[in-house]
C-alpha cells in the first residue's frame, strides 16, 4: 500500500456491468478534489488517445468480430498505452489515479466469461503490464439489479451488453473469488444500496490507503 504522497495512489474500480463503478469513480474524484488532492479520473479500455481508439474497435460492432484471444491482445495493447501515457506519468507526479476497470477485468472477462484464458491473461500481464493497483474497490451486487441498470443505458458500445443473467452470476462469483485471491489489495463493497452509502464506504477505504 502507498505510504508517500510523492508516489501517488493507483486505485481501480471493478465489478459487473451496471454495478455503479463509473458513478462511484466520479463521486470519489469529486470528493478528493474538493479535499485538495490532484486526481486523474480515467477508464479502461481507454484513458489515452490510442487506447480510446482501441476501445472503439473492441466494444463496437458484431459480437463475433473478435475471438477472446484477439480481444485479450487488444485490451492488453490498450492497457499498455494507457499505462505509459496516462497512469505512470500521473503517479510519478504524485497524483491519485482513479481508474474505472483495469487488469482484473481481463482476468474476469477474457479469463473466465468470454474465454477460458486466465493463464494467458496472467502471462501477458506479467510480460507487458507488470503492475497492480495499490487498492481495488469491488462493487458487488446481485446481477439482476446490475443488468437492469446497465440495460437502462443507450449507446453504440453493444458488443458486450447482451451477457444475460447466468453469465453475470458467473462473473459475480468470479470477482468475489478474485477478491479472495488478491486479499491484500481488493476490498469488497456492497453496491446494492443508495449511492451515497456506497460512496461513504469507498471514501473510507480510500482514506485508509492514503494515510
Ligand atoms: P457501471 O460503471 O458499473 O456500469 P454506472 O455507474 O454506469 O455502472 O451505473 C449504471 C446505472 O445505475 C446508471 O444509470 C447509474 O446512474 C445507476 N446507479 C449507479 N449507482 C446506483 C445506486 N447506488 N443506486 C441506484 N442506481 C445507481
Ligand atoms: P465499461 O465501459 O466499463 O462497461 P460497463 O460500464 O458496462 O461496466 O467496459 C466495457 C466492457 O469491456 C465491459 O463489458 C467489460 C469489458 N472489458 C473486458 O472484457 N476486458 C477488459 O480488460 C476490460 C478493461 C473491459
Amino acid at each position: 500500500m502507498n505510504t508517500s504522497n510523492s508516489k501517488g495512489l493507483f486505485l481501480t474500480f471493478e465489478g459487473i456491468d451496471g454495478s455503479g463503478k463509473s458513478t462511484q469513480a466520479r463521486m470519489l474524484a469529486e470528493t478528493l478534489r474538493a479535499a485538495g488532492h490532484d486526481v486523474v479520473l480515467t477508464r479502461e479500455p481507454g484513458g489515452s488517445e490510442g487506447a480510446e481508439q482501441i476501445r472503439r474497435l473492441v466494444l463496437e460492432g458484431d459480437p463475433d468480430r473478435w475471438s477472446a484471444a484477439t480481444e485479450l491482445l487488444l485490451f492488453t495493447a490498450a492497457r499498455r498505452d494507457h499505462l505509459e501515457r496516462t497512469i505512470e506519468p500521473a503517479l510519478a507526479a504524485g497524483k491519485v489515479v482513479i481508474c474505472d476497470r483495469f487488469a482484473d477485468s481481463s482476468r474476469m472477462y477474457q479469463g473466465l466469461s468470454r474465454g477460458n484464458l486466465r493463464a494467458e491473461v496472467d502471462q501477458l500481464h506479467a510480460l507487458m503490464i507488470g503492475r497492480e493497483p495499490d487498492l481495488t474497490l469491488l462493487i458487488d451486487m446481485d446481477p439482476e439489479t446490475g443488468l437492469a441498470r446497465a440495460k437502462g443505458r443507450q449507446g453504440t458500445e453493444e458488443r458486450f451488453e447482451d451477457f444475460g443473467l447466468e453469465l453475470q452470476q458467473t462473473m459475480r462469483a468470479g470477482f468475489l473469488a478474485l477478491a479472495a485471491e488478491f486479499g491484500d489489495r481488493i476490498r469488497v463493497i456492497d453496491g446494492a444500496r443508495d449511492m451515497d452509502l456506497v460512496a461513504a464506504d469507498v471514501l473510507a477505504h480510500t482514506q485508509a490507503a492514503l494515510t
